[in-house]
Protein backbone atom coordinates (compact mmCIF):
# COMPACT_ATOMS: atom_id res chain seq x y z
CA UNK A 1 0.00 0.00 0.00
CA UNK A 2 1.23 3.54 -0.75
CA UNK A 3 2.28 5.55 2.65
CA UNK A 4 -0.07 8.46 1.22
CA UNK A 5 -3.24 6.09 2.26
CA UNK A 6 -1.96 4.12 5.01
CA UNK A 7 -3.78 5.05 8.37
CA UNK A 8 -2.57 7.65 10.40
CA UNK A 9 -3.40 8.32 14.64
CA UNK A 10 -2.72 10.21 17.22
CA UNK A 11 -4.30 10.27 20.46
CA UNK A 12 -8.08 8.76 19.63
CA UNK A 13 -7.82 10.76 16.51
CA UNK A 14 -7.33 8.15 13.51
CA UNK A 15 -7.72 9.50 9.67
CA UNK A 16 -8.02 6.60 6.95
CA UNK A 17 -5.43 8.05 4.88
CA UNK A 18 -2.39 10.85 4.76
CA UNK A 19 -4.42 13.10 2.38
CA UNK A 20 -5.85 16.57 3.97
CA UNK A 21 -8.28 19.21 2.62
CA UNK A 22 -5.76 23.08 3.39
CA UNK A 23 -8.04 25.43 4.88
CA UNK A 24 -9.48 27.46 2.05
CA UNK A 25 -11.47 30.49 2.54
CA UNK A 26 -14.74 31.16 0.85
CA UNK A 27 -15.17 34.71 1.96
CA UNK A 28 -19.33 33.74 1.61
CA UNK A 29 -20.26 33.45 5.20
CA UNK A 30 -22.94 36.01 6.66
CA UNK A 31 -21.59 37.31 10.34
CA UNK A 32 -19.54 34.37 10.16
CA UNK A 33 -22.36 32.13 9.48
CA UNK A 34 -21.95 29.14 7.70
CA UNK A 35 -24.27 28.32 5.21
CA UNK A 36 -24.96 25.66 2.12
CA UNK A 37 -22.16 26.98 0.06
CA UNK A 38 -19.56 26.03 3.23
CA UNK A 39 -21.53 22.81 3.09
CA UNK A 40 -21.30 22.07 -0.61
CA UNK A 41 -17.70 23.06 -0.69
CA UNK A 42 -16.38 21.34 1.88
CA UNK A 43 -19.09 17.67 1.51
CA UNK A 44 -17.06 17.40 -1.98
CA UNK A 45 -13.86 16.54 -0.31
CA UNK A 46 -15.30 14.32 1.79
CA UNK A 47 -16.76 12.54 -0.43
CA UNK A 48 -13.92 13.02 -3.05
CA UNK A 49 -11.66 10.44 -0.23
CA UNK A 50 -9.57 12.77 1.56
CA UNK A 51 -9.23 11.73 5.33
CA UNK A 52 -9.20 15.43 7.10
CA UNK A 53 -11.48 17.73 5.61
CA UNK A 54 -10.46 21.58 7.55
CA UNK A 55 -12.35 24.55 7.04
CA UNK A 56 -11.58 28.30 6.01
CA UNK A 57 -9.92 30.61 8.75
CA UNK A 58 -12.75 30.95 11.57
CA UNK A 59 -12.19 33.69 13.24
CA UNK A 60 -12.16 33.58 17.12
CA UNK A 61 -13.83 36.93 17.41
CA UNK A 62 -15.88 39.23 15.10
CA UNK A 63 -13.21 41.84 14.99
CA UNK A 64 -10.45 39.13 14.17
CA UNK A 65 -11.92 38.53 10.97
CA UNK A 66 -9.77 38.87 7.51
CA UNK A 67 -12.54 39.99 5.29
CA UNK A 68 -16.71 40.19 5.58
CA UNK A 69 -17.59 37.04 4.27
CA UNK A 70 -14.64 34.78 6.86
CA UNK A 71 -16.94 32.41 9.18
CA UNK A 72 -16.90 32.84 12.83
CA UNK A 73 -17.16 30.92 15.86
CA UNK A 74 -17.68 33.86 18.33
CA UNK A 75 -21.10 32.68 19.75
CA UNK A 76 -22.91 29.60 19.72
CA UNK A 77 -25.54 30.43 17.08
CA UNK A 78 -22.58 29.85 14.62
CA UNK A 79 -22.25 25.95 16.22
CA UNK A 80 -25.33 24.29 14.56
CA UNK A 81 -24.58 24.81 10.83
CA UNK A 82 -21.12 23.75 11.76
CA UNK A 83 -22.29 20.60 13.36
CA UNK A 84 -24.35 19.91 10.13
CA UNK A 85 -21.17 19.82 7.78
CA UNK A 86 -18.94 17.88 10.55
CA UNK A 87 -21.83 15.55 11.04
CA UNK A 88 -21.68 14.57 6.94
CA UNK A 89 -18.25 14.61 6.44
CA UNK A 90 -17.62 12.11 8.99
CA UNK A 91 -20.54 9.87 7.65
CA UNK A 92 -17.83 9.56 4.41
CA UNK A 93 -15.33 8.17 7.09
CA UNK A 94 -13.43 11.20 7.14
CA UNK A 95 -12.30 13.69 9.62
CA UNK A 96 -13.55 17.31 10.23
CA UNK A 97 -11.37 20.08 11.29
CA UNK A 98 -11.45 23.17 11.69
CA UNK A 99 -8.43 26.02 11.59
CA UNK A 100 -9.30 28.75 14.48
CA UNK A 101 -7.91 32.36 13.10
CA UNK A 102 -6.99 35.83 14.13
CA UNK A 103 -5.81 38.46 11.26
CA UNK A 104 -4.50 41.04 13.76
CA UNK A 105 -3.72 43.83 11.55
CA UNK A 106 -4.53 42.34 8.56
CA UNK A 107 -8.07 42.40 9.05
CA UNK A 108 -10.59 44.21 7.57
CA UNK A 109 -9.76 43.58 4.19
CA UNK A 110 -11.52 42.88 0.68
CA UNK A 111 -11.97 39.51 -0.76
CA UNK A 112 -9.53 38.83 -3.15
CA UNK A 113 -11.60 39.24 -6.19
CA UNK A 114 -12.48 42.82 -4.64
CA UNK A 115 -9.12 43.83 -4.71
CA UNK A 116 -7.06 42.40 -1.30
CA UNK A 117 -7.37 45.87 -0.03
CA UNK A 118 -8.64 47.71 3.13
CA UNK A 119 -12.52 47.81 3.29
CA UNK A 120 -13.15 51.43 2.58
CA UNK A 121 -15.94 53.50 1.96
CA UNK A 122 -16.37 52.46 -1.38
CA UNK A 123 -17.46 49.06 0.19
CA UNK A 124 -20.16 50.62 2.15
CA UNK A 125 -21.49 52.07 -1.03
CA UNK A 126 -21.35 48.63 -3.01
CA UNK A 127 -21.92 45.94 -0.43
CA UNK A 128 -23.18 47.50 2.55
CA UNK A 129 -19.94 46.36 3.99
CA UNK A 130 -17.86 49.12 6.75
CA UNK A 131 -14.28 48.86 7.84
CA UNK A 132 -13.21 48.43 10.95
CA UNK A 133 -10.29 49.07 13.12
CA UNK A 134 -7.80 46.17 13.07
CA UNK A 135 -5.45 45.13 16.33
CA UNK A 136 -1.61 44.29 16.08
CA UNK A 137 1.59 43.97 18.17
CA UNK A 138 2.20 47.50 17.09
CA UNK A 139 0.93 50.25 15.09
CA UNK A 140 2.97 48.89 12.13
CA UNK A 141 0.69 48.32 8.93
CA UNK A 142 0.20 45.34 7.08
CA UNK A 143 1.33 47.10 3.94
CA UNK A 144 1.80 50.08 2.19
CA UNK A 145 -1.78 51.53 1.67
CA UNK A 146 -3.37 49.73 4.74
CA UNK A 147 -4.33 52.28 8.11
CA UNK A 148 -2.53 51.95 11.47
CA UNK A 149 -3.70 49.33 13.51
CA UNK A 150 -4.27 49.63 17.13
CA UNK A 151 -1.20 48.40 19.05
CA UNK A 152 -2.31 45.70 21.64
CA UNK A 153 -2.90 46.63 25.47
CA UNK A 154 -1.95 43.70 27.81
CA UNK A 155 -6.20 43.44 27.40
CA UNK A 156 -6.41 42.87 24.23
CA UNK A 157 -3.70 40.02 24.21
CA UNK A 158 -5.67 38.63 27.02
CA UNK A 159 -8.82 39.03 25.64
CA UNK A 160 -7.71 36.96 22.04
CA UNK A 161 -6.46 34.47 24.27
CA UNK A 162 -9.55 33.85 26.03
CA UNK A 163 -11.61 33.72 22.14
CA UNK A 164 -9.28 31.20 21.24
CA UNK A 165 -10.62 29.28 24.32
CA UNK A 166 -14.12 29.77 24.07
CA UNK A 167 -13.54 28.88 19.89
CA UNK A 168 -12.62 25.79 21.11
CA UNK A 169 -15.01 24.88 23.41
CA UNK A 170 -17.49 25.48 20.64
CA UNK A 171 -15.38 23.86 17.97
CA UNK A 172 -16.17 20.87 20.20
CA UNK A 173 -20.19 21.13 20.53
CA UNK A 174 -20.16 21.28 16.60
CA UNK A 175 -18.28 17.98 16.63
CA UNK A 176 -14.90 18.52 14.81
CA UNK A 177 -12.52 16.02 15.56
CA UNK A 178 -9.30 18.44 14.79
CA UNK A 179 -8.24 22.29 15.87
CA UNK A 180 -5.36 23.76 13.36
CA UNK A 181 -4.46 26.89 15.45
CA UNK A 182 -3.45 29.57 12.20
CA UNK A 183 -0.40 31.50 13.12
CA UNK A 184 0.84 31.28 9.63
CA UNK A 185 1.18 33.77 6.54
CA UNK A 186 0.89 36.86 8.85
CA UNK A 187 -1.98 36.55 11.16
CA UNK A 188 -1.91 37.76 13.97
CA UNK A 189 0.19 34.75 15.81
CA UNK A 190 2.78 34.82 13.31
CA UNK A 191 2.62 39.18 13.60
CA UNK A 192 3.49 38.01 17.28
CA UNK A 193 6.44 35.56 17.01
CA UNK A 194 8.11 37.25 13.83
CA UNK A 195 11.03 40.01 14.94
CA UNK A 196 9.78 41.62 12.34
CA UNK A 197 6.29 42.84 12.99
CA UNK A 198 6.74 42.34 16.39
CA UNK A 199 8.77 45.10 18.07
CA UNK A 200 7.11 45.48 21.12
CA UNK A 201 9.38 45.38 24.63
CA UNK A 202 7.08 44.19 26.98
CA UNK A 203 5.94 40.96 28.48
CA UNK A 204 5.15 40.04 24.49
CA UNK A 205 8.01 40.97 22.48
CA UNK A 206 11.72 41.18 22.80
CA UNK A 207 13.31 38.07 22.66
CA UNK A 208 12.35 34.54 21.21
CA UNK A 209 10.28 33.58 24.68
CA UNK A 210 7.95 36.35 25.33
CA UNK A 211 7.35 36.82 21.25
CA UNK A 212 6.46 33.28 21.19
CA UNK A 213 4.16 33.76 24.76
CA UNK A 214 1.08 34.28 23.00
CA UNK A 215 1.12 31.36 20.18
CA UNK A 216 2.32 29.17 23.13
CA UNK A 217 -0.58 30.69 25.37
CA UNK A 218 -3.10 30.24 22.87
CA UNK A 219 -1.59 26.32 22.86
CA UNK A 220 -2.29 26.17 26.27
CA UNK A 221 -5.65 27.63 26.62
CA UNK A 222 -7.07 25.36 23.45
CA UNK A 223 -5.81 22.20 25.27
CA UNK A 224 -7.50 23.83 28.24
CA UNK A 225 -11.45 23.62 26.29
CA UNK A 226 -10.64 20.91 23.87
CA UNK A 227 -11.06 17.29 25.04
CA UNK A 228 -7.40 15.44 25.75
CA UNK A 229 -8.56 12.70 23.34
CA UNK A 230 -8.67 15.39 20.23
CA UNK A 231 -5.78 16.70 17.90
CA UNK A 232 -4.71 19.88 17.94
CA UNK A 233 -2.29 21.35 14.94
CA UNK A 234 -0.17 24.59 14.53
CA UNK A 235 0.04 26.28 11.15
CA UNK A 236 3.28 28.58 11.15
CA UNK A 237 5.27 29.68 8.59
CA UNK A 238 8.11 28.06 9.24
CA UNK A 239 10.35 31.05 7.55
CA UNK A 240 9.66 34.44 6.61
CA UNK A 241 12.38 33.76 4.13
CA UNK A 242 13.52 37.50 4.81
CA UNK A 243 16.86 37.85 6.45
CA UNK A 244 16.48 38.96 9.71
CA UNK A 245 13.27 37.37 10.21
CA UNK A 246 11.75 34.50 11.53
CA UNK A 247 13.83 31.17 10.92
CA UNK A 248 13.55 27.28 10.18
CA UNK A 249 15.84 27.27 13.43
CA UNK A 250 13.47 29.22 15.37
CA UNK A 251 10.59 26.80 13.99
CA UNK A 252 11.78 24.01 15.77
CA UNK A 253 12.36 25.65 19.06
CA UNK A 254 8.73 26.57 18.43
CA UNK A 255 7.93 23.27 17.51
CA UNK A 256 9.16 21.78 20.86
CA UNK A 257 7.45 24.59 23.38
CA UNK A 258 4.06 23.74 21.37
CA UNK A 259 4.36 20.02 21.58
CA UNK A 260 5.03 20.28 25.44
CA UNK A 261 2.08 22.09 25.32
CA UNK A 262 -0.20 19.49 24.12
CA UNK A 263 0.16 20.44 20.92
CA UNK A 264 0.44 17.23 18.26
CA UNK A 265 1.03 18.17 14.49
CA UNK A 266 2.99 21.09 12.93
CA UNK A 267 1.54 22.45 9.63
CA UNK A 268 4.10 23.89 8.18
CA UNK A 269 3.39 26.48 5.09
CA UNK A 270 5.85 29.55 5.27
CA UNK A 271 6.31 34.13 4.58
CA UNK A 272 3.33 36.35 4.06
CA UNK A 273 4.47 38.53 6.69
CA UNK A 274 3.99 41.29 4.87
CA UNK A 275 4.66 45.09 6.43
CA UNK A 276 7.83 47.20 5.22
CA UNK A 277 10.20 44.31 4.52
CA UNK A 278 10.86 43.61 0.63
CA UNK A 279 8.87 40.66 -0.83
CA UNK A 280 10.79 37.85 -0.01
CA UNK A 281 11.88 35.43 -2.19
CA UNK A 282 11.52 31.78 -2.05
CA UNK A 283 12.08 28.76 -3.99
CA UNK A 284 8.83 28.04 -5.42
CA UNK A 285 7.94 24.18 -7.34
CA UNK A 286 6.38 20.93 -6.40
CA UNK A 287 6.31 20.17 -2.63
CA UNK A 288 8.74 23.32 -2.12
CA UNK A 289 7.75 23.76 1.23
CA UNK A 290 7.85 19.88 2.57
CA UNK A 291 12.05 20.28 3.45
CA UNK A 292 10.56 22.85 6.49
CA UNK A 293 7.83 20.18 7.45
CA UNK A 294 11.21 17.87 7.52
CA UNK A 295 13.62 19.92 9.51
CA UNK A 296 10.41 20.45 12.13
CA UNK A 297 10.02 16.76 12.20
CA UNK A 298 13.13 15.86 12.53
CA UNK A 299 14.20 18.88 14.90
CA UNK A 300 11.70 18.80 17.26
CA UNK A 301 10.45 15.02 16.96
CA UNK A 302 6.59 15.88 16.42
CA UNK A 303 4.53 15.01 13.41
CA UNK A 304 4.29 17.34 10.63
CA UNK A 305 2.16 18.05 7.87
CA UNK A 306 3.39 20.08 4.63
CA UNK A 307 1.73 22.14 2.37
CA UNK A 308 2.46 23.98 -0.86
CA UNK A 309 2.30 23.34 -4.56
CA UNK A 310 1.19 19.46 -4.33
CA UNK A 311 -0.20 18.27 -6.86
CA UNK A 312 0.87 14.50 -8.11
CA UNK A 313 0.05 11.93 -6.37
CA UNK A 314 3.92 10.49 -6.82
CA UNK A 315 4.90 13.50 -5.20
CA UNK A 316 2.27 13.25 -2.39
CA UNK A 317 3.39 10.02 -1.66
CA UNK A 318 7.08 10.94 -1.69
CA UNK A 319 6.51 13.40 0.71
CA UNK A 320 5.71 10.89 3.41
CA UNK A 321 7.83 8.14 2.20
CA UNK A 322 11.23 10.52 2.70
CA UNK A 323 9.88 11.25 6.27
CA UNK A 324 9.72 14.77 5.64
CA UNK A 325 5.98 14.96 6.58
CA UNK A 326 2.81 12.37 7.72
CA UNK A 327 0.26 14.31 6.57
CA UNK A 328 -0.08 15.92 3.17
CA UNK A 329 -2.30 19.27 2.76
CA UNK A 330 -3.83 20.11 -0.74
CA UNK A 331 -5.47 23.08 -1.43
CA UNK A 332 -5.68 24.47 -4.93
CA UNK A 333 -5.73 21.04 -6.70
CA UNK A 334 -8.38 20.18 -4.52
CA UNK A 335 -10.42 22.99 -6.45
CA UNK A 336 -9.64 21.42 -9.45
CA UNK A 337 -10.58 18.04 -8.62
CA UNK A 338 -12.31 17.05 -5.46
CA UNK A 339 -11.85 13.34 -6.06
CA UNK A 340 -7.76 13.84 -6.31
CA UNK A 341 -7.65 11.92 -3.38
CA UNK A 342 -10.04 8.50 -4.88
CA UNK A 343 -7.41 9.41 -8.36
CA UNK A 344 -4.34 9.36 -6.42
CA UNK A 345 -5.29 5.95 -5.05
CA UNK A 346 -5.93 4.30 -8.25
CA UNK A 347 -2.64 5.82 -9.88
CA UNK A 348 -0.59 5.27 -7.07
CA UNK A 349 -2.09 1.55 -7.54
CA UNK A 350 -4.34 1.18 -4.19
CA UNK A 351 -7.82 0.94 -5.50
CA UNK A 352 -8.49 -0.67 -9.07
CA UNK A 353 -12.15 -1.27 -9.14
CA UNK A 354 -13.45 2.06 -7.59
CA UNK A 355 -13.74 0.21 -3.97
CA UNK A 356 -12.89 3.55 -2.18
CA UNK A 357 -15.75 5.79 -3.71
CA UNK A 358 -18.81 6.12 -2.35
CA UNK A 359 -21.01 2.77 -4.37
CA UNK A 360 -23.20 5.55 -5.44
CA UNK A 361 -20.60 6.75 -7.57
CA UNK A 362 -18.28 3.64 -7.77
CA UNK A 363 -20.98 0.96 -8.48
CA UNK A 364 -21.74 3.02 -12.02
CA UNK A 365 -17.85 3.86 -13.19
CA UNK A 366 -16.99 0.21 -12.12
CA UNK A 367 -19.78 -1.47 -14.38
CA UNK A 368 -18.47 1.17 -17.32
CA UNK A 369 -15.05 0.32 -17.02
CA UNK A 370 -16.34 -3.41 -17.22
CA UNK A 371 -18.76 -3.12 -20.70
CA UNK A 372 -15.50 -0.39 -21.76
CA UNK A 373 -13.06 -3.29 -21.44
CA UNK A 374 -15.84 -5.90 -23.22
CA UNK A 375 -15.99 -3.26 -26.38
CA UNK A 376 -12.44 -3.68 -26.58
CA UNK A 377 -12.38 -0.03 -25.16
CA UNK A 378 -9.76 -0.40 -22.73
CA UNK A 379 -8.83 2.76 -21.89
CA UNK A 380 -9.04 3.27 -17.57
CA UNK A 381 -11.16 6.82 -16.89
CA UNK A 382 -10.39 6.49 -13.40
CA UNK A 383 -7.85 9.76 -14.45
CA UNK A 384 -6.92 10.52 -18.13
CA UNK A 385 -3.86 11.02 -16.44
CA UNK A 386 -3.15 7.78 -15.51
CA UNK A 387 -1.33 5.44 -18.48
CA UNK A 388 -2.09 1.86 -18.08
C1 LIG B 1 -9.14 29.71 -2.12
C2 LIG B 1 -8.05 29.65 -1.10
C3 LIG B 1 -8.28 30.06 0.20
C4 LIG B 1 -7.30 29.92 1.20
N1 LIG B 1 -7.61 30.20 2.50
C5 LIG B 1 -6.74 29.83 3.48
C6 LIG B 1 -7.15 29.84 4.84
O1 LIG B 1 -8.28 30.17 5.19
N2 LIG B 1 -6.23 29.46 5.77
C7 LIG B 1 -4.97 29.05 5.41
O2 LIG B 1 -4.19 28.67 6.29
N3 LIG B 1 -4.57 29.04 4.13
C8 LIG B 1 -5.43 29.38 3.17
N4 LIG B 1 -5.07 29.24 1.86
C9 LIG B 1 -3.76 28.67 1.54
C10 LIG B 1 -3.88 27.16 1.34
O3 LIG B 1 -4.35 26.52 2.50
C11 LIG B 1 -2.51 26.54 0.95
O4 LIG B 1 -1.61 26.70 2.00
C12 LIG B 1 -1.94 27.18 -0.32
O5 LIG B 1 -2.94 27.39 -1.29
C13 LIG B 1 -0.83 26.31 -0.93
O6 LIG B 1 -1.33 25.02 -1.25
P1 LIG B 1 -1.72 24.61 -2.78
O7 LIG B 1 -0.49 24.83 -3.60
O8 LIG B 1 -2.08 23.15 -2.65
O9 LIG B 1 -2.84 25.46 -3.21
C14 LIG B 1 -6.02 29.42 0.85
C15 LIG B 1 -5.77 29.06 -0.48
C16 LIG B 1 -6.76 29.15 -1.45
C17 LIG B 1 -6.45 28.69 -2.85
Amino acid sequence: MAVLFEPFQIRDFKLKNRVCVSPMSQYAAIDGYANDWHFAHLARFALGGCGLVFTEATGVCREGRRTHGDLGLWENGQIEALRRITRFIQSQGSAAGIQLAHAGRKASERRPWHGETPVDAEDVRLRDESPWRAMGPTNEPYGEAWPEPQAMADADIRGVISAFGAAAARADAAGFDVIEVYAAHGFLLHQFYSPLSNTRDDAWGGDFDRRTKLPLAVASVIREQWPEHKALFFRISATDWIDGGWTIEDSVRLAIALKARGVDVIDCSSGGLGGPHPVPRFPLGPAFQSDLAGSVRAGADIATMSVGFIWQAEVANTVIKSGRADLVALARELLNDPNWALRAAAELGDDENYSKWAPAFGWWLDKRNRVMAKLGLSENLVSPTIKK
